[in-house]
């Protein structure tokens, strides 16, 4: 008998949340789902047009994707991040960043006896993927709390899910400064980048925190939460050109190929910046009145300068809070599920339409 892989994995905790829902759908007025990062905002006009021009594919696209792809990808980052030296063979686009995040560990061989660092507080992904590879992970801020071992991997999130913290250029710095010393290959999870309030995030590919070199550096991109693209499954990783080169070179075995369609949808997104303003501009304005409104009924907003979320407190178990918010008909996640460090805290979207959002500030 083969033994489940799935017991290896972490246990998929929203099951609990299932009684908290559906307390709060038996709200007269129905429920406010605050509880997940999922985009209701249609997808912009000249992405879908771009998608219906690409949809006579009747051949296998390139693992390596459309050189007019790796462009996009180049000339957004340079465009919005001040990113230089990376070429096109520094970029690859992936089906989405989640299957790139899970299977990052296995596809470059990492396995037992290897180390995987990861934010204390964190999207679970990180953990799947090291758990998948059968190696170990610790979850910390303070890398001199992972000790004499050498890390494989390290993983950064910035602006981070479930926190919306963004790591000031100097910690980055001194992170990237870090992996080198030990060896270890950085990689930056940065799907939030474009999504900043307070402050303005930067990448680790942008040569003053990298220093210049790209040699050990990963980022990963998506354009799932900027364009509204979550079903389209459209992201990529971008770094050194070694790293990426050796990914390209395994996921091309595996048939891990981005849809032909996608792609071009992809080159649309990434070339407009008028349709990720106006977004932004949606999320403002629902993070202002989320902020007010909970701030008003007593909660605490800690960090939340950037990403889809607001980290909220009472200084309480967060599945008392989760409890309290059900019985007003709001569902949120309790911060237990990004980590030990998230028992007192909750996170709460504000990936909810306009009317719902308005909804939940009413019933604060
Ligand atoms: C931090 C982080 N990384 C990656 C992802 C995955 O995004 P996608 O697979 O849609 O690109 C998410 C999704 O919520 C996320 O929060």
């Amino acid at each position: 008998m083969i033994p489940p892989v799935s017991s290896r994995l972490p246990d998929f905790p929203w099951d609990h949340l299932t009684p908290y829902a559906e307390q709060a759908r038996r709200h007269p007025e129905g429920i406010v789902d605050l509880s997940i990062g999922t985009p209701v905002d249609p997808t912009p006009e000249i992405v879908q047009r771009a998608l219906g021009a690409g949809a006579d594919s009747p051949g296998y696209p390139l693992t390596i994707g459309l050189r007019e792809t790796r462009q996009a990808c180049l000339d957004w980052l340079g465009r919005r991040f001040g990113v230089t030296g990376l070429g096109l063979d520094g970029v690859l686009p992936t089906i989405g960043s989640k299957e790139l995040i899970a299977g990052l560990p296995t596809q470059l061989g990492l396995g037992p006896g290897d180390l995987v660092v990861g934010p204390a507080l964190a999207y679970p992904t990180y953990e799947v993927g090291a758990a998948l590879a059968g190696a170990d992970i610790v979850a910390t801020d303070s890398l001199t709390s992972v000790g004499p071992r050498n890390p494989a991997l390290v993983w950064v999130n910035s602006p981070s899910n479930p926190t919306g913290r963004v790591l000031p250029p100097d910690h980055l710095r001194k992170v990237v400064d870090w992996c080198r010393e030990r060896g270890a290959l950085l990689v930056s999870d940065e799907c939030y980048l474009e999504c900043a309030w307070e402050t303005e995030p930067v990448s680790v590919l942008h040569p003053e925190i990298n220093r210049g070199s790209l040699e050990g550096i990963l980022t990963v991109h998506s354009l799932s939460k900027r364009s509204n693209l979550a079903g389209y499954r459209c992201a990529f990783v971008a770094g050194d050109p070694a790293v990426v080169g050796e990914l390209l070179a395994v996921r091309k075995n595996l048939g891990l190929i981005m849809p032909g369609p996608q792609q071009h949808a992809m080159i649309a997104a990434l070339d407009d910046d008028e349709h990720v303003a106006e977004q932004h501009a949606r999320y403002a304005a629902r993070r202002a009145t989320l902020k007010t409104a909970f701030e008003s009924a007593g909660f605490r907003i800690d960090h939340s300068e950037a990403s889809l979320y607001l980290w909220a407190t009472r200084d309480e178990p967060c599945w008392t809070t989760v409890a309290w918010l059900a019985d007003r008909g709001i569902l949120v996640a309790p911060g237990r599920f990004y980590g030990q460090a998230g028992a007192d805290h909750v996170r709460i979207a504000f990936t909810a339409t306009d009317e719902r959002v308005a909804a939940a500030a009413s019933r604060l």
